[in-house]
């Protein structure tokens, strides 16, 4: 069966069916999924049961992988984990606990990683245990907010910079680093308009972690920031969850954020891994 690419909205994510990625792939096979990832940013692959081996192996078709450092409870592994579930006792953590409140910057619209040196490429996530209601994740094309700029303004965005600073998205969740912890993340800067380097598409890096514009007015940054945000928004797509579901989404082309659950009652896990864009054209 050949692999098929199902648009779920005119020109932004797609559900990819007939291809088992819980497998080695093969060159074509690869070659048919970075195409379809450069022309929808999101894909989505029901039903692919990834454990920890097949995972990596699979993102890895897509370049090396970053290392999570952050305070994410999976730190020194190759995976980031969305989670209520203790990562030791698989027990579910109190709502009050700190590790919980550090996942509510999930719930703002972001994109992995901005807030590093070096820019992811891709994430994949893969559901492990999903609780039956709620618990969906939205995505929303940057792509789309940057197509729809007039001239004028597209103009004026051309050399922009953006300051990403990890600490200011965790702290519009009234979430607060120690200082150790803020230490290996200070901020940084990345050009604001992105190209795809194989579609020659641009799309606009924002989100939670992009602070401000480097050397515009504090109000016409968050203007602007604000403005592309909500035209990201009116291109979303809302995936609603099932266990051994899979999704891949461009980093530099769409935002994401997560959606409530009842986390006292229910049990969810996702498992993340994110593909660095170092060996990538367009690199930061
Ligand atoms: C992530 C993320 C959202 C979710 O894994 O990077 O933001 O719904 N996940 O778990
Ligand atoms: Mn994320």
């Amino acid at each position: 069966m050949a692999m098929m690419v199902t648009p779920l909205t005119p020109d932004f994510c797609a559900e990819i069916t007939g291809i088992d990625i819980t497998l080695p792939l093969d060159e074509a096979e690869f070659t048919a999924i970075r195409a379809a990832f450069d022309r929808w940013s999101v894909l989505i692959f029901p039903e692919q049961p990834l454990d920890d081996a097949s995972q990596i192996a699979f993102s890895e078709n897509f370049g090396p992988l970053e290392p999570t450092r952050s305070v994410n409870p999976a730190a020194g592994t190759p995976f980031a984990r969305q989670s209520n579930l203790d990562i030791e006792t698989g027990a579910v953590i109190p709502a009050d606990d700190r590790r919980m409140a550090y996942q509510k910057a999930n719930m703002l619209w972001h994109s992995d990683s901005t807030f590093k040196a070096v820019l992811s490429l891709c994430s994949v996530l893969s559901a492990r245990e999903v609780p039956p209601v709620g618990g969906a994740t939205q995505f929303a094309s940057t792509r789309a907010a940057y197509e729809g700029l007039d001239e004028p303004v597209r103009a004026r965005l051309k050399a922009a910079v953006v300051e990403h600073d990890f600490s200011h998205s965790r702290a519009l969740v009234g979430f607060e680093f120690t200082a150790q912890e803020a230490a290996p993340f200070p901020a940084v800067r990345h050009r604001l308009v992105r190209v795809n380097a194989n579609s020659g598409r641009k799309s606009v890096l924002i989100g939670a972690h992009a602070k401000l514009i480097v050397g515009w007015k504090a109000e016409e940054s968050r203007d602007m920031l604000d403005d592309l945000l909500a035209r990201a928004q009116q291109h979303a797509y809302s995936h609603e969850w099932r266990q051994g579901d899979v999704v891949i989404w461009d980093n530099q082309a769409a935002l994401h954020r997560a959606t409530p659950y009842d986390s006292v009652r229910h049990r969810r896990l996702m498992q993340r891994t994110t593909i660095s864009s170092r060996n990538e054209a367009d690199a930061p």
